[in-house]
């Protein structure tokens, strides 16, 4: 069956837009492999990244078919003008996992690129737009991406809603302090492992606001590597069962020699843990591993309990702390009433949204935690954005530094109530 967002029209307001700048935006075909690797051909220039190799590309256009795959072409370029895009974006419909565990569709972007040829001129203006006004016409509630820089996306109404932390572990200083684990750990490859690994990822992706669910390429990335990863050939994974024999973890990880061969480093891809035995018995794996030096992890929480475990709290210092998962709200009241609450009351918001998707006042009762949501007319007790109220739609503890900033104003420690989780949303991975 064919996803409704796939057949979905081009965005008439973008068309314009890029045709009065002499351009011309297209949805691409993606069973035409010849159009189809043109416009991964530009993707990868976006990102500065290798000339794709023929089997490259093939892998890439099987996983990538079904995303909603938009180009923009410079028909006057001589030669290549009318096949290879100077601009790119795809998109689809992700679940993504909000506070208390239940999903919301999401708008899922990425490839936004525009060649450096044509940039600054309007270009992603008129794609993100389109992206925004087709996931508005469709009913998606949220649209979310991961970014390459943070100064971007605020002016499209998105917001930093998840901050992730990256780690180094001097594993010659720390001694494993996390008690007994248990299960068994063992050696696996990728192809025998994956229909096991996609269902210890589902589980981990429904269990924390801010994860996605993951496509087969989202998911085989952080299994093993794809074709052209840097390191291939020097990936491990390795799989955690617990003593019943349930799969409930992996790790995925890349060791890097060093000068010294008693010093290597381990670069971990993907710690995947449905359960606390998992996590532990990862962890402790990983940093008793012989001949290594320093394990690196990206993109854990911020509430990571790594420090914990470990002997020296300071033999694991946090090595990086950013912004994550933008979210961008485009339907208030069904984003506001997919998540749940951890305490009942009754505000008025008053979102602005220069775009004009979520737009208005609106009072949020949530009662048992969970909430009703209804357009009205009364005083608003809180006034923000609609970049602030992404930031804090997956319970991110940003509402009283959004007040400080002047960003969110009225009953910021009401809203902050309301709002704010106890575990902080979290996405492990980028799309
Ligand atoms: C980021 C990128 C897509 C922007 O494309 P572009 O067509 O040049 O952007 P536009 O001309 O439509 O700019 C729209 C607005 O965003 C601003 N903007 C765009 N890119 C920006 C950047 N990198 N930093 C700061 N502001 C930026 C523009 O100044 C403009 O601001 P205005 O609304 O005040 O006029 C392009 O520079 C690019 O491909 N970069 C490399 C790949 C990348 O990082 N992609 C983003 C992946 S998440």
């Amino acid at each position: 069956m064919t996803e409704p967002y796939l057949t979905q029209p081009i965005d008439e307001q973008s068309a314009r837009a890029v045709s009065d700048a002499g351009l011309r935006l297209a949805i691409v075909d993606t069973s035409d492999d010849a159009a189809f690797d043109e416009w991964i051909r530009a993707d990868f220039r976006g990102f500065h990244s290798e000339h794709p190799k023929p089997e490259l590309l093939a892998e890439a256009r099987g996983y990538l078919r079904d995303r909603r795959t938009t180009a923009v072409y410079d028909d006057a370029i001589p030669d290549a003008g009318r096949t290879s895009p100077v601009g790119t974006v795809n998109s689809w419909i992700a679940p993504l996992t909000v506070p208390a565990g239940a999903t919301v569709d999401s708008w899922a972007i990425s490839s936004v690129t525009v060649a450096p040829t044509h940039r600054r001129r309007g270009v992603a203006r008129a794609l993100l737009g389109g992206e925004l006004r087709t996931a508005k016409a469709l009913g998606v509630p949220v649209a979310v991406l991961t970014v390459s820089e943070s100064v971007i996306y605020g002016r499209w109404g998105f917001g930093p809603a998840t901050s992730a932390t990256g780690w180094r572990v001097d594993t010659k200083r720390v001694r494993w302090a996390g008690g007994e684990t248990t299960g068994r750990l063992s050696f696996t490859q990728p192809d025998a492992y994956r229909q096991t690994a996609y269902d210890v990822l589902n589980r981990v992706m429904a269990g924390r606001a801010g994860e996605i669910a993951l496509s087969p390429y989202l998911a085989d990335r952080l299994i093993g590597p794809l074709t052209g990863t840097p390191d291939a050939d020097k990936y491990r994974l390795v799989r955690y069962d617990s003593p019943s024999g349930e799969p409930e973890g992996f790790v995925s990880y890349v060791v890097k020699d060093g000068d010294d061969f008693v010093r290597h480093t381990v670069e971990v891809t993907y710690l995947a843990a449905a359960t606390e035995a998992a996590y532990t018995a990862i962890w402790r794996y990983l940093l008793e591993l012989d001949l290594v030096a320093e394990v690196s992890i990206g993109v854990r929480g911020v509430d990571e309990p790594l420090p914990y475990l470990v002997s020296d709290v300071r033999g694991a210092r946090v090595a990086s702390v950013e912004d994550h998962l933008w979210v961008r709200i485009l339907d208030v009241p069904a984003a506001l009433t997919a998540r749940r609450y951890e305490r009942d009351g009754s505000l008025v918001l008053e979102v602005s949204d220069d775009l004009g998707f979520a737009a208005g006042r609106y009072r949020l009762s949530v009662s048992d935690g969970s909430a009703e949501v209804t357009a009205t007319t009364d005083a608003p007790d809180v006034s923000l954005s609609v970049s602030a109220l992404g930031s804090v739609y997956l319970g991110q503890d940003a509402a009283r530094g959004l007040a400080v900033a002047g960003k969110l104003t009225g009953d910021a420690p009401a809203f902050d109530a309301l709002f704010r989780t106890s575990q902080p949303p979290l996405l492990s991975t980028w799309f």
